[in-house]
């Protein structure tokens, strides 16, 4: 089963009150949900942009994490891509079948409650893919 479409797109930000506050100036979004997960050293915010895009604004709460650390090699930006998958379990076998390199081979529980799992840039052309899949109660809605 092919991938049902882009879920949100991740950017990494320094100062997450700030960036929330540049989206709403941009493009009159609304926050949808905000949450801190404090064992993976994020704070985030997911803004609806316009009626179908979903925007996560990540920020860090220590230097020594993933997104810490991508900050302060890359500074502020985009960070990755999240696709909405139907089966994340059976895309994860297909892909470590396939050859793929990826960062997590089991889904493991993301923001919002979502089941996600990082396909490593290695394999992607240098773009941090997310899969995602969503709570059964809320398939196929966005955000
Ligand atoms: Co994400």
């Amino acid at each position: 089963v092919p991938p049902q479409g882009v879920h949100h797109i991740g950017i990494a930000v320094a100062d997450l009150d700030e960036a929330v506050e540049t989206y709403r100036k941009l493009f009159q979004a609304e926050v949808d949900h905000e949450t801190t997960i404090a064992d993976q050293g994020i704070r985030a915010a997911a803004l609806q942009v316009g009626g179908e895009t979903l925007v996560e604004l990540v920020a860090a709460t220590e230097a020594d994490t993933p997104v810490g650390r991508f900050l302060a090699k890359r500074g502020p930006g985009m960070h990755h891509i999240a696709i909405e998958v139907a089966d994340i379990r059976a895309e994860l076998t297909r892909l470590a079948a396939a050859g793929v390199n990826l960062i997590d081979t089991e889904p493991r529980t993301g923001l919002f409650g979502l089941q996600v799992a990082f396909i490593h840039p290695e394999s992607s052309h240098g773009v941090l893919y997310e899969l995602v899949q969503l709570p059964d109660d809320d398939r196929g809605t966005h955000g």
